[in-house]
């Protein structure tokens, strides 16, 4: 294999290709890129004269790449700092797509400020941007019954019990930072042989507390389908199985008219909100992993509106129970 490592902290926009051959034919009008990150993706929009891009992104750290679309691209690329929960203040921008690339980018990985990689030292942090709580609010002020929750749930940690109560033990001596936390872990799972480090659960589940990842993921879903017009798109890049099964959801669940039965009458039949083109997601192909590795985990699904009028009622229960853990952020 021919694999050329990623060394620099370089971030390579996933799934770019696939990406504009899904979304080229609409050009003509405004796309929001509501995960701007270095810009990949908006510029590859932009370079088609006919398209504005309406970018967003919650890190104020990106601004330094916004800056240069706006100057490169005149009058056809606007920065918002801000969450894409919040989109539906574009609603009269009349999108022809609305593209969410969930996840971080190589640069806030590294970041040490920010903290997110269990290779960072000291305090805890994990904020990528506009949050009320940080890691370390979390790890210090929860108790060890929640914390087993967020490991549990958000990290699918078999441990997470044995590494809350270790957590709370330890807390009562000292601040506990990136590094103890750490080694928390390792202590008791014993460094487990395994192909990924004993701590990335963990580091998982508090990133997505910590940014309150799902609660984002299901209000930029349905504030996205609320402001885009019928023929529009909403395509979502997933990192991780817990965000793609709330994006298959999301989409599959509101495509499904053809599964019943022809023989039921008109008005049983489960309205249609989407058409999918794939049932499977899209997924990088050989050579994109060998020159990025992080995209082999990378799953692209989308679907045009076809019908207003979706209350997502199904989407907001069955995910209750994870909504319901980052509520616990609310009291920090
Ligand atoms: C994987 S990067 C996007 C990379 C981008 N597609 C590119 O080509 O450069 C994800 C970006 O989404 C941002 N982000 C994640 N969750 C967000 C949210 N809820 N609201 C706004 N931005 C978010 C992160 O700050 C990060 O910059």
């Amino acid at each position: 294999m021919n694999a050329t490592i990623n060394l620099e902290n370089k971030h390579f926009p996933v799934l770019l290709n696939e990406l504009v051959n899904i979304i080229s034919p609409l050009y003509g009008g405004t796309f929001i890129d509501c995960t701007f990150g270095e810009g990949g993706y908006s510029k590859k929009i932009l370079e088609d004269r006919k398209n504005k891009v309406i970018g967003i992104d919650r890190d104020k750290d990106v601004t330094f790449y916004a800056n240069n679309l706006v100057k490169s691209f005149k009058n056809r690329f606007e920065f918002y700092n801000l969450k894409f929960s919040q989109i539906d203040r574009f609603k009269k921008s009349k999108p022809k797509a609305i593209i969410f690339d969930l996840g971080y980018s190589m640069n806030q990985i590294y970041d040490k400020q920010k903290g997110l990689s269990f290779k960072s030292i000291g305090k805890l942090n994990m904020k990528m941007g506009i949050n009320d709580f940080s890691a370390h609010d979390a790890i210090s002020k929860l108790s060890k019954e929640e914390l087993n929750k967020i490991f549990k749930f958000f990290g699918d940690e078999k441990f997470s019990k044995k590494i809350a109560n270790r957590i709370d033990l330890e807390r009562k001596k000292k601040e506990i930072k990136t590094e103890d936390l750490k080694q928390i872990i390792n202590i008791v799972k014993k460094n487990r042989n395994s192909k990924i480090d004993s701590s990335t659960k963990v580091f998982q589940a508090l990133r997505i507390f910590v940014n309150q990842e799902i609660s984002e993921l299901l209000n930029g879903l349905i504030n996205a389908y609320n402001i885009l017009p019928v023929g529009g798109l909403i395509a979502v890049v997933s990192f991780h199985s817990l965000e793609d099964k709330i994006v298959k959801f999301f989409f599959q669940s509101y495509s499904r008219e053809e599964s019943v039965s022809r023989y039921l009458p008109e008005a049983k039949k489960l309205d249609k909100y989407f058409k999918l083109i794939h049932k499977k997601p899209i997924t990088p192909q050989k050579n994109e992993i060998n020159k990025n590795p992080p995209s082999r985990s990378a799953k692209l699904r989308y679907g045009f509106k076809i019908q207003e009028g979706c209350e997502f009622t199904e989407l907001k229960k069955k995910f209750g129970y994870l909504t319901n853990i980052e509520n616990l952020g609310l009291k920090l």
